[in-house]
């Protein structure tokens, strides 16, 4: 399949380009765009057929839910049982932006898109290319991050194209994502809200509006939000953190010795502050030490680089955990994987051993080989095939609601 690229000005939108875009997803193909956190792979949310070629493009595991991306608060009553006060506060300040809720499902959500939970998780972006895409195609739109699973997400359209070129329809490029890492994921199903991922919006501001909020610990999300796997965000080089502190510079510099001197090709991810003290390694800045949303905007992108630079090892200098820090941080310790410690780097979990469960099905046949090839639950497959509401009946249900 040949990958088409659409190029389109966000504050310009070009009508004729969301209305191409808009058809491919009605007709269950594949659509790359970006949104205000990072490129999502779009395709329509109540076509289980569909929903499994976004599976099948990322080689993305048939137990890890995906988002739905709304455009007008009126589809999120479709598509939950029950919107409780808090989240009705929460929408108020945060929506069009960078946060998804989770809440009890409806029937009109395919079980493949929450792999089985009867929760699903849903987000209005901000961004106008994602906006104009979700109402030109009359339908939620089912979207993971654009990247192939376990890679860093994609912060501009390239990115998109290295990882899925061949095996998407086309990618709306709409030029660099402003936040650079995901939606922060907040669930409202019993008990105390919880936060299940840091991202784009700060816990401190979400704290002002509902107080006693939980966060879900790292080693707990891998439960809780079924992003689970170990590592995650995965450049090729191995990625290993020396905490924020008054000795980082000397750290950095112990630790990137030792890396060379067993011949390792090392890469330092440094604050600007720090730039001068890495002359002589491939040094990349994330950014000035105070301004943590040029750090988040830069992320991926830079881990991606340091991959083009053929490094073997990517040593990154912890950032300040406050706002959009800890999702930062957070992004950087599941790149680094489980129990990262220097001496057993070569232990880490490949990206390919984790996605050893996932059948990869050829480009060309897709469409055909999807029932036969499938590798999640055949029984949840079957299910939603049988179930009487076809993707065309549950198009009637969400126009008639
Ligand atoms: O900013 C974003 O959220 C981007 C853009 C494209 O919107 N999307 C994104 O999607 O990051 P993805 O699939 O890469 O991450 C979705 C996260 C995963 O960790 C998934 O496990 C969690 O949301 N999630 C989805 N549905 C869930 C559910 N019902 N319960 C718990 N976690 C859920
Ligand atoms: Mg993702």
């Amino acid at each position: 399949m040949e990958t088409k690229i659409f190029k389109i000005d966000p504050l310009n939108i070009n009508r004729d380009i969301i209305r191409r875009a808009s058809e491919i997803i009605q007709n269950r193909g594949l659509v790359a765009f970006p949104t205000e956190t990072v490129y999502g792979l779009g395709a329509n949310a109540l076509d289980p057929k569909a929903v499994t070629k976004v599976f099948e493009a990322k080689k993305r595991p048939f137990d890890d839910p995906i988002i739905l991306h709304i455009s007008t608060v009126e589809d999120l009553y479709k598509l939950v049982e029950d919107v409780p006060p808090e989240a009705i506060r929460i929408i108020n300040r945060f929506w069009p932006g960078p946060l998804t809720m989770i809440l009890k499902k409806t029937d009109l959500v395919p079980d493949i898109v929450t792999t089985g939970f009867n929760t699903v998780a849903i987000r209005m972006p901000s961004n106008p290319v994602a906006r104009e895409l979700i109402k030109a195609c009359g339908v939620p739109i089912a979207a993971p991050s654009a990247n192939l699973f376990g890679r860093p997400s994609p912060t501009k359209a390239h990115h998109v194209l290295e990882d899925l070129s061949g095996r998407i329809d086309c990618i709306i490029d709409g030029g660099d994502t402003e936040i650079g890492v995901e939606s922060t994921v907040i669930e409202f199903t019993s008990g105390p809200v919880k936060v299940l991922r840091p991202g784009g919006i700060d816990i401190e501001d979400i704290n002002l509006i509902v107080r006693g909020i939980e966060m879900v610990s790292e080693s707990e999300d891998i439960k809780k939000s079924p992003g689970w796997y170990p590592q995650h965000y995965s450049p090729q080089a191995n990625v290993t953190i020396v905490n924020n502190s008054v000795n980082q510079v000397e750290d950095v510099l112990e630790k990137a010795k030792s890396f060379v001197s067993k011949g390792d090709r090392v890469g330092i991810m440094a604050k600007q502050e720090h730039e001068n003290h890495y002359k002589n390694f491939v040094c990349k800045i994330i950014g000035p030490e105070k301004d943590l949303r040029t750090c988040a905007a830069r992320l991926f992108s830079l881990l991606r680089e340091f991959d083009q630079e053929k490094v073997d090892i990517i040593i990154a200098e912890g950032i300040s955990e406050e706002g959009i820090g800890l999702a930062v941080m957070n992004r950087l310790r599941k790149a680094a994987g489980p129990e990262i410690a220097s001496s057993d780097l070569n232990d880490q979990i490949s990206p390919e051993k984790k996605i050893s469960e996932v059948k990869i099905v050829d480009d060309q046949n897709l469409d055909d080989q999807i029932v036969e090839e499938r590798t999640f639950d055949d029984q949840l497959f079957d299910d939603q095939f049988d179930a009487d509401q076809t993707a065309d009946n549950r198009l009637k249900d969400f126009d008639n609601q």
